[in-house]
């Protein structure tokens, strides 16, 4: 596993994450098509179905590009047909996994308390962790946005150790932005950001706070992608629809500083 906290430099020298979540989309030929069209001398993560997740790996043996999975089951190995578990993922060439992403809290109906098996799981299993969570329209317009997070970030993470948080990025994206084509302003997403990182002061100190990457996801794209990275508290994205294209995945990838 790699020390996220040596991703995460505080002040001047911080590095910023990519992520790219291809979702349910790409063939083997589609995803080695891709393979061939982007840099492999820049660090940057990438999400896959789990069927291209071997043949990726082979080919990027040796590069800076760390493929994951986009989901687990709590289980290591058993009769659970269809499932997907953290040790097969980590066999198939993973080296990180998405938890806790809206799509699977809404259309799956999986609660924090689950995420949070899925969560201990993975870095038992040593796959690293990006730990997504976000609030919908409604919470937002009823006033229950801090709740909300406050309750998703403690529940999902609950007894997570300094230790741990080696390996977890937190991946804040508003639901509302998903997919949707409406992102957060810079200044919505640092505010938010900025409310995470106090949270996780008081709940797992300071170290741990300032240390800890927090991505931003909702519809970013190579031209909205600069303005975020200048808050001080976004420390990279998370990218789906754009993450798609070769071509504009390489756009980001020229955006990072
Ligand atoms: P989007 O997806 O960039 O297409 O909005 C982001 C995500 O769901 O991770």
């Amino acid at each position: 596993m790699i020390d996220l906290f040596q991703i995460r430099v505080p002040m001047f020298s911080k590095k910023p994450i990519l992520c790219g979540n291809w979702k349910m989309h790409k063939t083997i030929p589609e995803a080695l098509e891709f393979l061939s069209q982007v840099p492999h001398d820049k660090t940057f993560y990438l999400a896959v179905p789990f069927t291209s997740l071997y043949p990726l790996a082979q080919k990027i043996q040796g590069s800076s590009i760390l493929l994951g999975g986009q989901n687990i089951y709590p289980s290591a190995h058993g009769p659970f047909t269809g499932e997907i578990s953290a040790p097969l993922l980590k066999d198939a060439g993973a080296h990180f996994v998405i938890l806790g992403h809206s799509e699977r809290r809404t259309l799956f109906q999986e609660t924090n308390a689950f995420i949070n098996q899925k969560v201990k799981r993975a870095l038992t299993s040593n796959l690293d962790v990006i730990y997504c969570l976000g609030e919908s329209l409604m919470d937002r317009e009823k006033g229950n946005m801090h709740e909300v997070l406050e309750e998703q970030l403690k529940e999902g993470l609950k007894d997570m150790t300094t230790e741990d948080f080696k390996n977890i990025v937190i991946a804040y994206e508003p639901i509302w932005a998903i997919g949707t084509g409406k992102t957060a302003t810079p200044q919505m997403a640092q505010e938010v950001h900025h409310f995470l990182r106090e949270l996780i002061k008081k709940e797992w100190g300071s170290f741990v706070s300032e240390n800890t990457p927090l991505l931003y996801g909702g519809s970013v794209t190579p031209e909205t992608l600069p303005a975020l990275l200048q808050e001080p508290d976004i420390d990279g994205a998370l990218v789906g629809g754009a993450s798609l294209n070769p071509e504009s995945f390489k756009a980001l990838l020229k955006a990072l500083p």
